[in-house]
């Protein structure tokens, strides 16, 4: 039985949390690959608005297992802290309910610390981190000195290292960063309490998985970021950390590529940013304050992790056509199609204009990036709210033109029309 993947496919904040949620339905485990707590994923039933930030969204299902995968960074007290606020809600997150991979990492305060130093220190070349602590994590992943979760079931051993890994830090951070140290005694302390509570929800991710596969069960990969923040494959150096791809899910759940069934694409009508580095089709003044709200919405163009305005422009084919090449989309779930309602035009970029040349194909480099201009193609607006249309017939032509030329564009079919934010408000196409 497959694995379906969830992807973002601009910089983040596409409604990945609403659309994994939608598909959970169909799913017994929904599995978060990549990425820690600078993700934040919503989740709307009804009144209720679920912002999740490690927890994979299939959680609000009672019948879905979760699993953070070992292409996690996982900071324990924000989990603690997301696992107790659910509680609260009558979201009981236990050891059946959540699972978490030995093999992902683990975030700590001197993470989060060098990650502010490193940022202050960059100054105007600053990337506009969330500031949680993930470049850190991961570069001492790949320097082969981070601490595993698995360590979170061996308490003396987890102090000693959290011990010893914050004395190190604390080197940095006075010596190269002028930084105040952190205490390294309450740090391991806190850790080792940690582990008390989290020691529980430790599992084997991906033998979990392929057992889970075995007797025909369907996963959910869930992406964070998007994209365009991929490592390898986004706007470097204004990417995180980790490879929010599709073809992250493997590496970070420990899954082969030949389980893999749908992978969809989640994109924005329009497009927004986070953080810094070159935008092509972004749109300031009226128009942008129109596409991102002025914060009254619980859906506004506002960070769910830091509470950032973000950038807004109209959509990009371009940036499009590259997820789709990327990450083998099977399909696109095309999400607030209803804020772009009322407008007489909308602007589309179907192409770059780079030193007079035209170009469909997203650059690989940076400096040709900032300097491309978009090429828009007008498309009729509507008028019509939307927020009430359940299958396509209820859709505006002009909306519904909107959407096929996202797919002949992309060359992809748009599956799913997100038209709100709660869990009703969708076409299935
Ligand atoms: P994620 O990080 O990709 O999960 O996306 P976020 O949750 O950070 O941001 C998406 C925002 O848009 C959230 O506030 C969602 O509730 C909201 N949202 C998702 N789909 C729709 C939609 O179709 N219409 C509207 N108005 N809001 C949506
Ligand atoms: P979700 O999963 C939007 C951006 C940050 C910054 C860059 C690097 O909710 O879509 P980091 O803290 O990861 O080192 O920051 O990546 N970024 C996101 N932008 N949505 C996210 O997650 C993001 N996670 C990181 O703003 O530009
Ligand atoms: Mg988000």
């Amino acid at each position: 039985m497959p694995v379906n993947i969830v992807v973002g496919s601009q910089w983040g904040d596409e409604g990945k949390g609403r659309i994994t949620d939608l598909l959970a339905a169909q799913a017994d485990i929904v599995a978060r690959y990549s990425g820690g707590d600078n993700a934040g994923h919503t989740v709307t039933i009804g009144a209720e608005v679920f912002k999740l930030h490690l927890t994979p969204s299939g959680i609000v299902h009672e019948d879905v297992v979760c699993l953070i995968g070992n292409g996690v960074v996982v900071n324990p007290a924000v989990l603690l802290r997301e696992i107790d606020g659910l509680a609260a809600r009558g979201v009981n997150v236990t050891p059946q309910r959540l699972k978490i991979c030995r093999k992902a990492h683990l975030i700590t305060p001197a993470h989060i610390a060098l990650d502010k130093g490193y940022e202050a220190a960059r100054g105007q070349e600053a990337i506009g981190t969330t500031q949680r602590g993930i470049g850190p994590a991961y570069t001492d992943k790949a320097q082969r000195s981070g601490l595993r979760a698995g360590l979170l079931a061996d308490v003396e051993g987890l102090a000693d290292a959290v011990a010893a890994h914050v004395e190190s830090k604390n080197r940095i951070l006075t010596d190269v960063l002028g930084q105040p140290p952190l205490p390294v005694k309450e740090t391991a302390l806190a850790y080792a309490q940690y582990a008390s509570r989290l020691a529980p929800y430790l599992t084997d991710g991906s033998l979990y998985l392929s057992e889970a596969l075995a007797a025909g069960k369907n996963i959910l990969a869930e992406g964070a970021q998007g994209t365009l923040l991929d490592l390898d494959h986004g706007t470097y150096p204004f990417v995180t950390s980790s490879s929010s791809t599709a073809s992250g899910a493997l590496i970070g759940l420990g899954v082969g590529p030949r389980c893999v069934s749908e992978i969809v694409g989640v994109a924005k009508a329009f497009t927004s940013r986070v953080g810094s580095g070159p935008f092509p089709a972004e749109i300031s003044g009226e128009a942008a304050l129109r596409l991102r709200g002025t914060g009254a919405n619980p859906w506004d163009e506002y960070g769910t992790t830091t509470g950032r305005p973000r950038r807004v422009g109209w959509l990009d084919l371009v940036i499009l056509r590259y997820a789709a090449r990327i990450n083998s989309l099977t399909q696109l779930a095309l999400t607030k199609l209803d804020i772009l309602s009322g407008l007489s035009q909308i602007p589309v970029c179907v192409a770059y204009d780079l030193a007079g040349q035209r170009t469909t194909h997203f650059p690989t480099d940076l400096a040709e990036l900032a300097h491309c201009q978009p090429v828009y193609e007008m498309l009729p607006g509507w008028d019509e709210d939307i927020s009430g249309a359940r299958v396509w017939a209820d859709l505006p032509r002009n909306a519904r033109q909107y959407v096929k030329f996202v797919a002949e564009q992309v060359g992809v079919p748009v599956s799913l029309v997100s038209v709100g934010p709660a869990r009703e408000q969708v076409v299935v196409c």
